[in-house]
């Protein structure tokens, strides 16, 4: 039987020139853990095109969303731009991936680390009621180029903390840190230097980054994985060596070069 199922766009978001949301219709037998990606595309000449997307919605949600950039020459982006609400979308049915909690250690504080579209996945895990019961704080870290790349802000900010059901833990634990590189902005700099420097810890208030008691899970490019794997190991962290085998901190790269 094939993996691959079709779904309907219901709606499209665009945030800016570079980057869009579009939310599809859900198969009911789709199931899937807050943090995984599926893989979605178009029929191209007859055959699917597909590429690995992060889900962004929370998997009680009767929709599913997906948080993409536009690469004007890129196979898939440069057509999935042009998606309506009504249009077809290839969705696989094998959801799978490494940035689930329960890959994750036990701990104090879990950092999300993101930048650009890698933020997806962590959506996903912000809405789930269970971050908020095994964390005492959730620290989501947004890197981008510019202002106008911050998206969903304002979900997470205006929207989030008066969720009906769990915005009182959001009020209580969860922190956002978006910080922007290539303009002027309330935290400027890459996020690595940001924990690096203690500047982060030092705004939101945090104690030193500490391996027994703190978690990360991270996704961006492959420049800026290493990096953070970097970082990590540096001061002791052990990551997760695969699916099933939990560490204290997970990584998957953003699919970038789409
Ligand atoms: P910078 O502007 O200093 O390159 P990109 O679009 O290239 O993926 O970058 C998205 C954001 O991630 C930018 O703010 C960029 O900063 C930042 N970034 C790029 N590489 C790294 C890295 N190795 N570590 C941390 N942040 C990075």
């Amino acid at each position: 039987m094939s993996t691959l199922g079709t779904e309907r766009v219901l709606s499209v978001h665009h945030w800016n020139d570079t980057l869009f949301s579009f939310r599809t219709t859900r198969d009911r037998g789709l199931r899937f853990e807050n943090g995984q990606f599926v893989m979605i595309g178009l029929q191209q000449e007859g055959r699917p095109l597909t590429r690995a997307y992060s889900i962004a919605s929370p998997n009680y949600e009767e929709h599913l969303e997906f948080f993409s950039i536009k690469v004007p020459n890129g196979p898939l982006t440069s057509r999935l731009q042009h998606l309506k609400p009504g249009d077809p979308i290839i969705v696989s049915r094998k959801p799978t991936g490494t940035l689930v909690l329960h890959d994750v250690r036990p701990g104090r504080n879990l950092y999300l680390m993101s930048t650009g579209t890698g933020l997806a996945p962590f959506l996903s895990v912000i809405q789930d009621p269970e971050t908020y019961e095994r964390f005492e704080k959730v620290v989501l870290i947004h890197g981008v180029r510019q202002i106008n790349e911050l998206a969903y802000a304002e979900f997470i900010e205006q929207e989030l903390p008066n969720n009906e059901f769990f915005g009182e833990a959001v009020r209580d634990q969860l922190i956002y840190y978006p910080t922007v590189t290539r303009e002027p902005y309330r935290n400027n700099g890459r996020l690595t230097d940001a924990i690096m420097s203690g500047k982060l810890m030092k705004e939101t208030g945090l104690p030193p980054l500490d391996h027994t008691v703190d978690r990360a899970m991270i996704c961006g490019s492959p420049a800026m994985l290493q990096d953070c794997c970097d970082m990590l190991d540096s001061v002791g962290f052990e990551i997760s060596p695969r699916i099933g085998e939990p560490g204290d901190y997970v990584i998957e790269r953003a699919f970038v070069e789409k």
